[in-house]
């Protein structure tokens, strides 16, 4: 974007890291750097075990990294804080409380009186569509829907960045396109910055502004590929013939590491 004023968001210099696993050490990032700007959509794909959630993880501040800098507005990670909202592949909801309380709990520390904060919450349930389940708990909701809530309290903190680690990867498909199509509708309203790791590069190339390809062991990223395809997306926009294209060639690419990791 040429002559375009960007904010960068993200900036990832030289990041190593190495793991002193059972058989030895496991170099998992090997010099990455990388450039976020705000409201960007990443979606990071490639093969498994090349160090997407690590590099994730990392920069949750969940994980020391072993060389590098990690810088998110500016100011370098040091463990975790609330300017970074994180979703997991199993949502890790708290089932004594029902699906307002979950939502609501990230607010509470922070300065909101209990109207403000109920509406919040309220608000991102309803872009969930979960608002007939605002007082149900966990366990009467299906994966799906937990998943929901999950994205909804991320949402609910306003967080400065928004990390998802194939949150979408353990439901059905049908789920998956329903939350798909209601994470793009949040995005193009909001342009949250979200750093977004799935194995389905499909759903990638649907959701991402840029989609980065990391190539296998030792993680490295392979190709960062702009997704000119305007907004509004939705399923529909998976037909087009330049979603295709841009699909199987980052298909290829990511089956092309494959193969180096199953060899
Ligand atoms: N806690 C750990 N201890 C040792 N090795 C690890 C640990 N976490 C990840 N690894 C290794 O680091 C590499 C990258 O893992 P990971 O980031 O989970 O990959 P991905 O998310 O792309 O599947 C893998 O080889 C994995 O086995
Ligand atoms: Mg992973």
């Amino acid at each position: 974007m040429a002559g375009e004023e960007r904010d960068l968001k993200v900036k990832i210099r030289g990041v190593t890291k190495i793991f002193d696993g059972r058989k030895g050490q496991v170099v998992a990032l090997n010099g990455v750097d990388l450039d976020i700007y705000t409201n960007e959509f990443i979606c990071v794909v490639g093969p498994s075990g090349c160090g997407k959630s690590t590099l994730l993880n990392i920069i949750a501040g969940l994980l020391d990294k072993t060389d590098g800098e990690v810088q998110v507005d500016g100011r370098e990670v040091e463990g975790t804080g609330i300017d970074r909202g994180v979703v997991f592949q199993q949502y890790a909801l708290f089932p004594w409380l029902t699906v307002k309380k979950n939502v609501l709990f990230g607010l509470k520390i922070q300065k909101k009186t209990p109207a403000e904060a109920e509406e919040i919450a309220m608000k991102y349930i309803r872009m969930v569509g979960l608002e007939k389940f605002a007082d149900a708990y966990p366990k009467e909701l299906s994966g799906g829907m937990k998943q929901r809530v999950a994205i909804a309290r991320a949402y609910a903190v306003n967080p400065s960045l928004l990390l998802m680690d194939e949150p979408f990867g353990a439901l059905d498909a049908q789920t998956r396109t329903q939350l798909q199509t209601e994470l793009i509708k949040t995005w193009e309203e909001e342009k949250k910055t979200c750093f977004f790791i799935t194995h389905d590069v499909e759903e990638a190339v649907l959701l991402a502004t840029r989609v980065i390809v990391m190539s296998a062991r030792p993680g490295r990223i392979k190709e960062i590929i702009p997704v000119n395809i305007p907004h509004p997306r939705d399923q529909e926009t998976k037909m087009s013939p330049a979603f295709t294209e841009l699909k199987n060639y980052i298909w290829n690419m990511v089956y092309r590491e494959y193969l180096e990791v199953a060899e």
